[in-house]
């Protein structure tokens, strides 16, 4: 079953800008520019302007939460649409921006038509699906060919010098974070083991290829967090 994540939404942003030291906004603005490459080449080839910065790409954020990584899409000028199952999390969303559509979706029966965005993306998201390749297999599906998916993920470092300092933080500090802060110790105790247990690095990229795409990886921090970037087929 997926994990409720209406019983964090009111904490979840402070404690999400807490636990990265402010990292998670800079991830996920990266992550909207690089889903957003093609489609600003495609507007600037239309409109013969290199310079063109703007886009009329439509792009879906799946397990959007509370709406950052849709505000980021957002801000490069696309018309952006948000997916998530908590009915909580889309609430804080909806307050935070009316630059982006908010709507409640399961990732895993997207109701959308094949070929429908220029970009998909997803910050954070994927680890908590149920079926983690039905999930991806649905993002793929409506990714229209030669649009652009990009999924930021936790994930564990690969030195071992760092995985100490990891194992500390994550086992240690995060859950006394999440009793302080959120009053749920709980949810911060599954935040290290789910990314324990979720596929990394290789093991992801042929996931993505499975879905049909031509997919690479960007390390953040250690690689504590990742970037995919898959490119469907033209
Ligand atoms: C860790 S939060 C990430 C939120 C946001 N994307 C961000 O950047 O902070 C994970 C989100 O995934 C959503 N989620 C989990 N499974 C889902 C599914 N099958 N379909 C849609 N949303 C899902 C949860 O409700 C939650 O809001």
């Amino acid at each position: 079953m997926a994990y409720d994540f209406d019983k964090i939404a009111t904490n979840y942003d402070r404690l999400n800008h807490i636990m990265t030291a402010g990292m998670d906004r800079l991830w996920r603005r990266r992550a909207a520019k690089e889903a957003l490459k093609t489609a600003r080449r495609k507007t600037a080839s239309a409109t013969n302007a290199l310079t063109h910065s703007r886009t009329n790409a439509l792009t879906l954020d799946v397990a959007c939460g509370t709406g950052d990584m849709a505000i980021s899409l957002a801000k490069q000028g696309c018309s952006v649409t948000g997916i998530d199952l908590s009915e909580e999390m889309l609430a804080i969303a909806r307050r935070k921006t009316a630059e982006a559509n908010f709507q409640l979706a399961n990732a895993e029966a997207l109701p959308f038509d094949d070929a429908t965005f220029d970009a998909v993306t997803s910050a954070f998201g994927i680890r908590n699906f149920v079926h983690l390749d039905k999930g991806l297999a649905e993002m793929a599906r409506v990714l229209k060919s030669g649009g652009r998916m990009v999924i930021l993920e936790m994930s564990t470092p690969d030195s071992a010098l760092v995985r100490p300092f990891y194992n500390l933080y994550t086992r240690r500090i995060i859950p006394w974070l999440g009793s302080r802060i959120a009053g749920n110790r709980e949810a911060y105790t599954y935040l290290p083991n789910s990314i324990e247990r979720f596929p990394k690095g290789e093991a992801m990229l042929q996931k993505l290829e499975a879905v049909g795409l031509r997919a690479e990886q960007r390390k953040f921090f250690f690689g504590v967090c990742r970037m995919y970037c898959g490119r469907k087929a033209d």
